[in-house]
C-alpha cells in the first residue's frame, strides 16, 4: 500500500507512504480516498490527519506517470481534492520535510494546515514548462497573497515553513509546530480541536472560498509581465503562470480554475515542456549504467589526490574541497604548485567578494589542500586524478609512477581529452582500476563529467566514480573509448561545418549570430576564441595525417598562422579588449576569408540563418547517431545531457537528439540528404548514420 489508514482514538491518520518522495501516483491517490471514505464511514471518527512517511510530506505528481493513461486516471488529484474539501470531518494536513507541487496543492484542498519547521514549500511545475495544475494557482494566492504566489509559481523555488509561518497575515498554516518530532503529536490535538470547535457547528474552511484580490491589479500584472517576460526568454510557462495566477484574482473561483485548467494543457503539448521533461529523466538516468546494478558496491573514497596544478588540476581539486574532502596535489615544480594554488585561491577570493562564499568556509577548504613534489605522499589516496600535459609520453610515466606507489584499490583517472584511456591503462599493472574523468573547463564551474570506461575499468570503479561525480555535483555521463569521447567527437563536425559556411560565404558573426538566435550560449566561432583556437589547430593538424581523406576548410589554419589565437591573446576570429569579453568584429579577419574563398575559387553565396542552423545542429545529430550505434554512449539522452550541461546547446531544445525528435526524424534525413548534394560541403558525412535510417524507417524516434 502506498498509504497507510490508522485510526488515533477519534483520529483518523492517513499517512503517504510511496518512497522517495510520497508522490501522488494513482495507487497513493487510490489508498488516499479510499482512507477518507473510510474515516466518513467510521462514527468514532472525528477528524483526519493526512501526512507523509519517510522525507516528505509529499514531493507532488509522480512524474514516471506523465503522458500515461494514468496521470489522469481516476481519481485523479482534482477528485482527490474534491473528496477532502467534500469531507464533512475536518482534514487536517500534517505537513514536514517537503511539501511541494501536487503535495502542495493537496495540503491547500485540506481545510486545516499545520506545518514543521524546516519544511521546503514550493510550486516548481514551471521547471517542467508547465504550471501547477490541480488549483495551485488559484489557492496559493488565496492564503499568501497575490505577489507572494506569483513569485512562488513563477520561479519554482521553495520557501521554508517558518519563513512562510511568520509573514503577517499569512493563512497558508494555521500553525507551525514546535519541530519536526513534535508535529505527529501536535497534528492529533489540533485536529481534535478543530473537531471541537466543528461540532458547535458551522461550515469547515475551504482556501477556495477565501477573497482573491491585488489592490493595484492591473498595474501590478502589468510589471509582472514585464519582469518575466525579461527572465523567461524561450520559454512560454513563465508568462502563462502569470495569466493562471491574474485569473484567481479576476473571477469566480471555479472560472480561474478552468482558466489553469486550458493553460496547463496548452504548455503541457508545448515543445519546451517536453525538451524540459525530458531533460529531468535525462539527467537522471544518466547516472544508471545498464550493466552495473544499483547495488554494486562502492570502493570508500576519503581522499583524493590530483597530478598537475594547471588549468584543470586545479579546478579539480576545488571540486573536492568544496565537497569537504581532503586533496593532495602534486607537480614536477614548487613553483607550477605556487602559481597552481595561487589561481584557486584568487577564484575563492572572488567568491568571497561576490558574498558567494563565507570566509571562514574559505578557509576550511583551503585548509583541506595540501601540495608535493613527492608521489609518496600519494600512496594513501583513494583516487587520483591525473590533469599533466595532453602527451601520452608524459602521462605514461606519470601512471606508471601511480601504479608503483598508490595502495591497492585506489582508483586512477585521466582527465585526458583526446587520448585512449585504454592505452594509458596498459601502463599500469591494474587496469581494472583506470578511469577517464573527463572534467569540462573552467572545472570548478562546468557541471558535466564524461566518465570514460576502459575495455578493462571495473565496474565497482565505474559505480564509485558515477557516485563520486554525485558528491561533487556534477552530472557524469559514461562514455566509450573513442577520439573525443562524445562531446569532443560530435564538436568536431560542428566545428567542420562552420568552416565550409565561412568558405561559402559566411562571416564568423553572421553564424555565431543564426546558432545564438537558436539559443546556444555561444557560436562556434565566439567559443574558439574562449577556447583557444590553437587547440583545435592541434587537432586538425594530427587529423590530416591519420584521416588524409577528411574534408576540412583551411581558413581557421589561416587564422591561427597569424597567431589568432583567441581570447587570451586579445584576437581571434575577433577582437578583444582587455578584461572585457565582447567579440568585436575585425575587418582584416574578414578580408582574409575573403581572399582564401577566391583563392579557392568560390563564388560566395547568401546562407539562410535556417541552413546555417540546420548544418551546425544536424552534424552533431548525424555523428551522435554513429556514436550511439557504436555503442560509445549507452543512450541517447545521455547525449542530450552532454551537449546541456558541457557544450551551451538550448535548454529549451532539450538537446540535439531531442530536438531531432522534435523536428522529425524524415525532415532531419532530408536535410541531410540535401546538404550531401552541396559540392562544397561533405558528402560522405551527411550519410544519415545507418542507426538514424534505420530509426525512420521504422517509424521510430531518439
Ligand atoms: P595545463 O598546461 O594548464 O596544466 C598541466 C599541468 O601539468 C602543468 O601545471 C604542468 O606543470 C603539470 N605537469 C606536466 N607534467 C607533469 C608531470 N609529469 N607530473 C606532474 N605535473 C605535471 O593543462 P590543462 O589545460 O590543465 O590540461 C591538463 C589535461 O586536461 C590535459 O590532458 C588536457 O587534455 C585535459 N583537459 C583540458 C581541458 C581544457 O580546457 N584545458 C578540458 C578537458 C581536459
Amino acid at each position: 500500500m502506498t498509504a497507510h489508514y490508522q485510526a488515533h482514538g477519534d483520529v483518523a491518520v492517513i499517512t503517504l507512504d510511496n518512497p522517495p518522495v510520497n508522490g501522488l501516483g494513482l495507487a497513493t491517490r487510490r489508498a488516499l480516498v479510499a482512507g477518507l471514505q473510510q474515516a466518513q464511514a467510521d462514527d468514532a471518527i472525528r477528524s483526519i490527519v493526512i501526512t507523509g512517511a519517510g522525507k516528505a510530506f509529499s514531493g507532488g505528481a509522480d512524474i514516471t506517470e506523465f503522458g500515461t493513461d494514468k496521470a489522469l486516471a481516476e481519481p485523479n488529484l482534482h477528485s482527490v481534492i474534491a473528496a477532502v474539501e467534500n469531507s464533512s470531518k475536518p482534514v487536517v494536513a500534517a505537513i514536514h520535510s517537503v511539501c511541494m507541487g501536487g503535495g502542495l496543492e493537496l495540503a491547500l484542498g485540506c481545510h486545516y494546515r499545520i506545518a514543521a519547521p524546516g519544511c521546503s514549500v514550493a510550486l516548481p511545475e514551471v521547471k517542467l514548462g508547465i504550471l501547477p495544475g490541480a488549483g495551485g494557482t488559484q489557492r496559493l494566492p488565496r492564503v499568501v497573497g497575490v505577489e507572494a504566489a506569483l513569485n512562488m509559481i513563477v520561479s519554482g523555488e521553495s520557501v521554508k515553513s517558518e519563513l512562510i509561518a511568520g509573514v503577517p497575515g499569512q493563512k497558508l498554516f494555521d500553525k507551525l509546530a514546535a519541530s519536526p518530532e513534535s508535529l505527529p503529536e501536535e497534528a492529533l490535538a489540533f485536529a481534535r480541536g478543530v473537531a471541537e470547535d466543528h461540532a458547535k457547528g458551522g461550515p469547515l474552511p475551504l482556501v477556495r472560498n477565501l477573497p482573491c484580490k491585488h489592490p493595484q491589479g492591473d498595474a501590478y500584472f502589468q510589471f509582472a509581465r514585464n519582469m518575466v517576460k525579461g527572465m523567461a526568454k524561450n520559454f512560454p510557462a513563465p508568462l502563462k503562470c502569470v495569466d493562471a495566477v491574474e485569473a484567481a484574482t479576476k473571477g469566480k473561483f471555479a472560472d480561474g480554475l478552468a482558466k489553469e485548467r486550458e493553460l496547463f494543457i496548452h504548455l503541457m503539448w508545448t515543445a519546451e515542456s517536453r525538451a524540459l521533461r525530458h531533460l529531468f529523466f535525462a539527467e537522471r538516468a544518466a547516472s544508471k549504467i545498464p550493466d552495473v546494478p544499483a547495488d554494486t558496491p562502492q570502493r570508500d573514497i576519503r581522499k583524493v589526490a590530483v597530478i598537475g596544478a594547471g588549468t584543470m588540476g586545479g579546478g579539480i581539486a576545488m571540486n573536492f574541497l568544496n565537497a569537504g574532502l581532503p586533496v593532495v596535489m602534486l607537480e614536477t615544480k614548487q613553483e607550477a604548485l605556487e602559481r597552481g594554488v595561487g589561481i584557486m585561491r584568487k577564484n575563492y577570493e572572488a567568491q568571497v567578494k561576490k558574498g558567494k562564499l563565507k570566509q571562514d568556509k574559505y578557509e576550511q577548504r583551503m585548509a583541506l589542500l595540501s601540495t608535493t613534489l613527492d608521489y609518496a605522499d600519494l600512496k594513501d589516496a583513494d583516487l587520483v586524478i591525473e590533469a599533466v600535459f595532453e602527451d601520452l609520453g608524459v602521462k605514461e610515466t606519470v601512471f606508471k609512477q601511480l601504479d608503483a606507489v598508490c595502495k591497492p584499490g585506489a582508483i586512477l583517472a585521466s582527465n585526458t581529452s583526446t587520448l585512449d584511456v585504454n592505452k594509458i591503462a596498459a601502463f599500469t599493472a591494474r587496469p581494472q582500476d583506470v578511469v577517464g574523468l573527463h572534467f569540462f573547463s573552467p572545472a570548478n564551474v562546468m557541471k558535466l563529467l564524461e566518465v570514460v570506461r576502459g575495455d578493462k575499468t571495473a565496474k565497482d570503479v565505474m559505480a564509485t566514480v558515477m557516485q563520486v561525480a554525485k558528491k561533487i555535483r556534477k552530472v557524469a555521463v559514461v562514455s566509450g573509448v573513442c577520439d573525443g569521447f562524445i562531446g569532443n567527437r560530435m564538436i568536431e563536425q560542428y566545428g567542420r561545418q562552420g568552416g565550409f559556411l565561412l568558405d561559402e560565404g559566411c562571416t564568423p558573426q553572421q553564424v555565431d549570430k543564426a546558432i545564438e538566435r537558436f539559443g546556444f550560449a555561444m557560436g562556434p566561432f565566439r567559443m574558439g576564441d574562449l577556447a583557444g583556437n590553437d587547440i583545435g589547430w592541434a587537432i586538425r593538424k594530427r587529423r590530416y595525417v591519420e584521416k588524409p581523406g577528411m574534408k576540412y576548410s583551411k581558413t581557421a589554419d589561416l587564422l591561427c598562422e597569424q597567431g589568432r589565437f583567441g581570447q587570451k591573446v586579445g584576437k581571434g576570429w575577433y577582437d578583444y579588449v582587455p578584461g572585457k569579453r565582447d567579440a568585436i568584429p575585425n575587418a582584416e579577419v574578414e578580408q582574409m576569408i575573403a581572399e582564401h574563398r577566391a583563392a579557392l575559387g568560390i563564388t560566395p553565396r547568401k546562407i539562410s540563418d535556417e541552413e546555417i542552423v540546420q548544418r551546425l545542429v544536424f552534424s552533431l545529430v548525424n555523428e551522435a547517431a554513429h556514436i550511439l550505434q557504436e555503442g560509445i554512449a549507452n543512450k541517447a539522452s545521455d547525449i542530450d545531457v552532454v551537449y546541456i550541461f558541457g557544450y551551451g546547446f538550448p535548454v529549451h531544445r532539450g538537446g540535439p537528439l531531442q530536438y531531432a525528435n522534435e523536428f522529425g526524424l524524415f525532415n532531419v534525413v532530408a536535410a541531410m540528404q540535401r546538404f550531401a548534394r552541396n559540392p562544397l560541403d561533405d558528402a560522405q558525412f551527411w550519410q544519415p548514420a545507418p542507426l538514424l535510417a534505420r530509426l525512420l524507417a521504422e517509424g521510430k524516434q531518439f
